[in-house]
Formats: structure tokens, sequence, C-alpha cells
């Protein structure tokens, strides 16, 4: 049975352990199903605390014995952990406990993956290996000994002895329990080593399944690319001679941080030209990028407790964002990270699961690793650097690694190396990590004796989370254009304070197109009431990238909101306006790619939402088909050039250049078939030789209603390749006309290859159906019910991706009424159940409000 009321953590709540552990000596006997842990552990009565209640965390753990100085102890135990009394100076906490991995298909603690032990301990799955304090703000030394029949393991830090079926390795850095890893298996290495620039060689390794050995290269040069670059850019240098990367296919997340020791989804580490695409190898150097940027950013400094999430998690996404965009190109990383935003941090923040970036409370900690906590704690970070400039931002860093290095530390101590390096006062700008809600930045401007003057109204709407919310610092980034489409003001960031508040620029011969809100330099809605003139001039001539980007995809948005709305037809100034863009060949083809993209489905039933309108998932949708019938006619001349310029020939690389061209003639290829019933689409899928021209030619096969075959064949191809057979499920789904998506959805399910104990599997299919915007929202409801089914199924299996997959649902109150009653009816189905996860109710009652 599912508690009566779960626990509610609040922020307001903390208070130190009142013990410092100062080692701890963990060996595992491992087994199948009953493997055995002993603890051996040095705790001392922490002077900084005033509660020296002696509480251990655990779950699901069968206690064998414990002692306390040699003396056997008999702790009062509950299913949440154990307490006892202790001596008043230091003793040695002695247990042993068994766990079985083989039965934990939740996939927190220790389990088993394809016949591999492994780990997952952020945020609280320590406390099901052992009883301890599991909580980051207690730092340990740890040893680690593993007795088992495999060939490698493994464990955090140096290994100090081995011998056939046992190891013993020592992380001589204190570290939170959740930073923990162990990985028992049979492996392959794939080794290399990487030498500080103070001179220290690291050993590194990539630990893949037999098999998997020739998709390492790629995420092995991405860790080389990762270590050097945050030395050269952040001064941060490894600090161990081993790095360990292992590939797990079954995994909640994409990859976790481990000091020494990260353990990856498969599908964010393997990659190779045959099997993984152009987006897979960005995302893949990103997420590696991430964790290993980590090792100073959360492990090195940690958390005080889980309220501070976005202390590590936004400081370490703005970090890869900054890495990715040296890499790549940092017009096209931009604007990629704000359509992201958009659709999955604004959605969160308009809707009932709203939450500051740093919350106040919680019941189950992992329902908070949302793209809040990480991308609009990313977008803080950047408003911050763009508030005190880049040399003060690196001046700041450098005191905040100094001043933190070993401490969990909290926003007030990540603010107040600002506040120590600049002088600055950051009192009302912390109300970012406060307040929940996107806020609305209105513009109206005013052209008199050669003065512009710009009047700026903000206006976060309130939240259950945040009922009064109070004027935010934002830092709002504007340049001006002439008449002529020259810049004639360069970008200057403007910091409003006040809830409404004028800026002037003066002196200036003719009135100007102001482009407001460039780089996206904070994240909120803009409203800037331009006419389509003044938009055509930014999408014609802004010097900033972002922002003639976005010039097209306001056009492009207000004329699909009018082509849902009045039934008008697609507007010629922003077709030709993108026309423009595409002919011009100085033009990188990633940035004219994007330039080619529409707003999503999902993002326009928000905009309709905002304007106090009901959202009709299907006028939506045949909006955007007719748009991009409207395109393939506009652009018939460009395209087959643009196709056959920019298809490559070279040998596959899936660096930047290589990649922009391959996505520009993609979307080309999109609109082609459009026109030529998929025979181009079907030329390419014949002579693909890597995995993107493959995978676009199929989507565009099965657009053109001629997939069926190059569906058997690839299944037939790929059927033993479980992250390829991700993408074949995933398609189907995507491209699904929207009638049948949820059936499509539902034949897949009964695929004897569809293991949905396999997050990646599951998600391949329901995270599918569920960005189907109008396969999902469906009228009849099968969409929901579905989802809903598997939910219920799942649950009991994997509470974390349950919960996670019912974000689905989050958007139900801006339906109509229909909808909403089929929505709220599977809701209340689902929370019906009897024995539902704690993750899962959450959630919904959450979303349910
Ligand atoms: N710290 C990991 C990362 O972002 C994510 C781990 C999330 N795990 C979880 N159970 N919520 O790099
Ligand atoms: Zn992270």
């Amino acid at each position: 049975m599912r508690d009566a009321a779960p626990e509610t953590i609040y922020l307001s709540d903390y208070s130190p352990f009142g013990f410092v552990v100062d080692e701890v000596t963990l060996t595992f006997d491992l087994h199948p199903e009953n493997t055995r842990v002993k603890s051996r552990t040095a705790f001392r009565p922490n002077p900084a605390a005033t509660d020296r209640t002696f509480f251990l965390h655990g779950e699901n753990l069968k206690l064998i014995n414990a002692s306390i100085d040699g003396t056997p102890v008999a702790p009062d135990v509950s299913d949440k952990g154990l307490t006892c009394d202790v001596p008043d100076g230091p003793f040695i906490w002695e247990s042993e406990v068994e766990i079985d991995p083989q039965g934990n298909t939740a996939l927190e603690g220790l389990y088993m993956s394809n016949g591999m032990y492994c780990t997952q301990c952020e945020a609280e799955g320590f406390r099901k290996i052992t009883y301890y304090p599991d909580r980051p703000d207690v730092m340990s030394v740890f040893t680690v000994i593993i007795n088992g029949p495999h060939p490698v393991l493994l464990s955090n830090g140096n290994p100090v002895a081995s011998s056939e079926g046992h190891a013993e390795w020592h992380d001589p850095w204190p570290k939170p329990a959740y930073l923990f890893a162990l990985v028992a298996g049979e492996l392959i290495a794939h080794a290399d080593t990487f030498t500080t620039a103070s001179g220290r060689k690291v050993d590194l390794n990539l630990y893949v399944r037999p098999g998997d050995e020739g998709k390492c290269a790629f995420g092995m040069q991405a860790l080389k690319d990762s270590m050097k670059w945050d030395e050269e850019v952040y001064g941060r240098k490894y600090d161990l001679d081993l790095f360990n990367i292992v590939a797990v296919d079954d995994f909640n997340m994409g990859a976790m941080e481990n000091k020494g020791l990260n353990i990856f989804n498969s599908s964010a580490v393997l990659a190779s030209p045959e099997t993984s695409t152009d987006m897979n190898f960005e995302r893949i150097e990103a997420i590696i990028a991430h964790e290993y940027f980590h090792n100073w950013t959360g492990n090195r400094i940690t958390c005080r407790d889980w309220f501070q999430l976005c202390l590590k998690e936004g400081l370490t996404v703005y970090r890869d964002s900054q890495f990715t965009s040296d890499m790549r190109s940092a017009a096209v990383k931009r604007i990629g990270d704000v359509i992201d935003l958009r659709g999955r941090q604004f959605a969160e923040d308009q809707g009932p699961l709203a939450h500051p970036v740093r919350p106040e409370s919680f019941q189950e900690i992992n329902n908070f690793y949302t793209a809040t906590v990480y991308e609009k704690g990313a977008e803080v970070i950047g408003m911050l650097k763009r508030l005190v400039g880049d040399d003060a931002y690196a001046t700041a860093l450098d005191l905040y690694f100094e001043r933190h290095d070993g401490d969990a530390a909290t926003i007030e101590d990540w603010l107040k190396v600002f506040e120590d390096t600049t002088g600055r006062d950051l009192t009302q700008f912390k109300r970012w990590y406060s307040q929940a809600g996107t806020p609305r930045l209105k513009v109206i401007e005013d052209w008199a004796d050669d003065t512009l003057t710009l009047t700026f109204t903000q206006h976060t709407p309130p939240s259950a989370a945040t009922p009064e919310p109070q004027p935010l610092v934002i830092p709002i980034s504007v340049g001006l254009i002439g008449p002529i489409g020259d810049e004639v003001a360069e970008t200057r960031v403007l910091e409003m304070t006040e809830a409404s508040q004028s800026f002037t620029f003066d002196g200036l011969a003719a009135r100007p197109v102001a482009s407001i809100l460039r780089g996206f330099s904070a994240p909120v809605v803009l409203d800037h009431d331009l006419n389509d003139t003044e938009r055509a001039l930014l999408l014609a001539h802004d010097t900033d990238p972002f922002n003639r980007w976005e010039a097209g995809r306001t056009l492009a948005r207000k004329s699909l909101l009018s082509m849902i709305r009045e039934g008008t037809a697609p507007d010629r100034a922003y077709l030709d306006g993108i026309l423009a863009v595409l002919r011009d060949e100085t033009l990188d083809p990633a940035y004219r790619a994007l330039m080619m993209g529409l707003p999503s489905q999902s993002d326009l039933a928000t905009a309709l939402h905002d304007a106090g309108e009901v959202p009709e998932p299907d006028l939506i949708y045949a909006a955007t088909e007719t748009m991009r019938a409207a395109m393939a006619r506009r652009f018939r001349d460009v395209l087959p050039a643009l196709y056959a310029d920019n298809l490559v020939t070279a040998e596959y690389r899936p660096d930047a250049e290589q990649s922009g061209k391959r996505a520009l003639a993609n979307s080309a290829l999109a609109l082609i078939t459009r026109t030529d019933g998929g025979v181009q689409a079907q030329a390419q899928y014949g002579a693909a030789d890597n995995m993107t021209q493959q995978l676009s030619g199929l989507a565009n096969l099965i657009r053109a209603d001629r997939g069926s075959a190059a569906l058997k064949a690839f299944e037939a191809q790929w059927k033993n390749d479980r992250l390829v057979m991700d993408k074949w499920f995933g398609l189907q789904v995507i491209e699904a006309d929207p009638e049948d998506a949820a059936d499509v959805a539902a034949a897949l399910t009964d695929h004897p290859d569809f293991n949905w104990k396999n997050p990646n599997r599951f998600r391949a299919v329901f995270g599918s159906l569920v960005m189907h915007h109008a396969g999902f929202h469906h009228h009849s409801g099968k969409g929901y019910q579905l989802l809903a089914d598997w939910l219920i199924k799942l649950d009991p299996v994997n509470p974390q991706t349950t919960a996670r997959m019912c974000s689905a649902f989050q958007s139900w109150p801006r339906y109509d009424d229909d909808r909403k009653a089929l929505i709220t009816a599977e809701l209340d189905r689902i929370l019906a159940q009897p024995t539902l996860s704690r993750d899962v109710t959450e959630m919904l009652t959450r979303i349910r409000k």
C-alpha cells in the first residue's frame, strides 16, 4: 500500500547531520539474488550540529548483523532506515546486509543489466545498498572491496589491489554517497591516455559489452576534448590517475558523474557512423563533457542538500553548452538550446508542475531532475555572466573553486562569490532561483527628436509555487538596425530591475528597428509589436544570428496562428524571407537548416493558450502541414540544388561542418518528398552508408506512404542492435498520421523486441507518442488511454521512468472540455491504483491540481 500521506521535505528544515564520517570501507560479495554488503564506517560527533540522533538511511535491505566498536547491537529498523544508541565520542559502526540486484528493476541502487552489475545512487539510491547517512553533505573517503567471479571489477578512485575474483579500490577524495559506483561484469576496455597540464598521466577507459568495441572511439575523443577544454577555459585539471566510463543498456537517465567512474546509458556514449545520427554524435559529445565537467562542479564542490541541485546541474549544463559552442557553431547551439527550452522548460513553467529553479519542497527528489532545474538553471548562470561581464565571471569562478573546494555548498555560497568579486548586491537577482513561472516582457517603442525610447514592462504570471511574483533583474541585450539594414547601434545590455522601465537611444538619424533580447539574453516571453516589414528587415539583416533566426520564427508563428484561427493562407513575406536566407550561400548550412524549421505543434498550442484560446490539435496539425506544402512549392526552384550541393560525398565525419550540410540537405529532402512521392528518399535510403542518411531516407519514405519495405529491410539489418532498433520503434510512431499514432504504438508493444522494462525501449515508443502532438491528443482519447495503461504496468517495476513519463499529461488544463475530461479520467484511474509509487503519486497529484 502506498503511504497514506507521503512525507514532504522542506528546504527550510535543513539541519546538518549529527556525525561526521571520516572513512568508510565497503565489502561486496556479489551474487545476483543475494549480494552481501559489509560496511565499516568511522563516525564522530559533528561539532557543527546540535541534534545527535543517529539515523542511517536504508531501504530494501536485509540486516544480517550490526555492531558498534565490535559489540553487537540491535538497532531499531524501519522501512526507511535505522536508529541506534551510540557512544558520545568517535565510534566504528559495522553492519552486514543482503540485497537482491537481480530483482532490482527500478534501476536505482545496485542492479543488473544484461548480466553485469552496476549502480545508480543519485539522488538517494545508496540507501538501497547499505545503511548509511545518504545525504550529500556527509562526505567521506571510500575504500571498496569487491569479490565476484567477473573479469572486470570497478569502483571509484584508484585500484589498490586485485587478483582473480577480487579487487580493492580507494578514492582519496572525500565524497557523498550519491557519487559511489560499482561495476562488475565481462567488459572490454577501449583504452587511451590524457596528460594534464601539470603532467599527470591519466589512464582513460571506456568499458563496453563485447560487440560494442567499435562504438567507442568518438566518445573517447570527446572525453579528451572535454578534459583539455576544462583546463583551458576554467583552469580545472583532473585529479586522479584513472578515469573510467562504463556503458549500460538499462539506465533511467542519460548518465551519471560518479567520481572517477562515470556510468552512461549506452545511448549516451556508444557511437558509430553506421548506427548513430549526427544528432546522436552531438548529444554524446555534450553528455560526456557534462559528466566530466561535474568532476569539479558537482564532485569537488557538491550540494549541501538536494534543494541545491541546480548548483551543480545548472552550472554544469551551462559549462557543457559553452563547450559545444566552442567545438561547433555557437549560433546553432544557442538556437537549438532555445528551441529545447521553449519546448520543455516553458511548458513546465507554465503548467501545474511549475517550480522554482531551487524548489522549496519535494516528496520524491527524482521528480525534480527537470528542465527547470537543469535548463533554466543554466539560463540563470548565462544571465549572471551577461550582467557581470566575462572577466568578472572568470574571477568569480576562480574564487568559487578556491573557496568551496571540498564543500557541500548552497546557492547562497555561489552568489556570494559573485557579490564578493564584483561588489554587486544580488539580492534581487536571487529571485530567479526562488520564483517559478516564465516572465512576460512587453516592450513599447517611442520615437521622437532622433531618440528611440524603449519602455519595458515585466510580468510573471502567478502560480501555485509563486503566488506573488516580484520583479526580476532582466538583462536585455539590444541592438539597432537602420532602415537599409545597417547596424546603427551595437549590442548593449540593458539591466532591467523595475516592473516597468525605460531606456533611450539618442542621436539617431532615422528611426531604426530594435533587435531586442539578442542571443535570447533572458528566459522570458517577449512581446514586441513589430510589423511584418520590420520583422522581414530583421530576418534579412539582423547581425545577431539568434535574433535573425527569431525574426523568421516569429513570422512563422504569426502566420501559423492566423492559419489556425482564420484559415488564412501561409504568409508570403515569411516564405520570401526564408527563401532569401536559403539562397544566401555565405550562411552556414546548419543555420539555414534551422531557418527551415517551424515552431512545434505543442509550442503553437502554448501560444494559443497564452492568448486565452483553446488549442485544437487537429487544426494545428493541418496548419503545419499546409505550411510545409506551401514551403515545398515556394522553395521548389532552390530545393534540388540545396539537396545536391549539400550531399556529403567525403568519408563520414560527425563534425559541425559535415553534419550541418546533411541537416540542410535533409531539410530540403523533407520538402522534396512532398512533391516527388518519395523518389529521392528511396534513392537516399538505398545509397546511405551512415545512419543519418539512412534514417532520414526512411522517415521520408514513411511520410510518402511507401515505407513498409524499407521498414522491413531496416529491421532485418539492425535487429541485433538495440540502439538502432530504438530508432526503428520510435520513428514509426513519430511519422504516423495523427489518427494512427496510438494504434501504431499499441501494435509495436506486441513486437517480440518490445522489452518494456528497458527504459530506452519504453521511451522509444511512448516518448515518441507523447511528442506526436496531434496523435497523442487524438479526440478519441486512445492516446491517453494507451499511455495510462502502460504507466500503470510500469510503475511497480520502475517508478522513476514512469514518473518522468507522467509529465506528458502536464498540459491538460489548456485543452477543450472533452479532452480535459478524458485526461483527468486517466489521471484518476492511475491515481486509484492500490499500490502506486511515491514518485508517481507526487507527479499526478501535482498535475491533477
Ligand atoms: N547527475 C546526473 C546528471 O545530470 C543525473 C542523475 C539523475 N539521476 C536521477 N535518479 N534522477 O549528470
Ligand atoms: Zn548533470
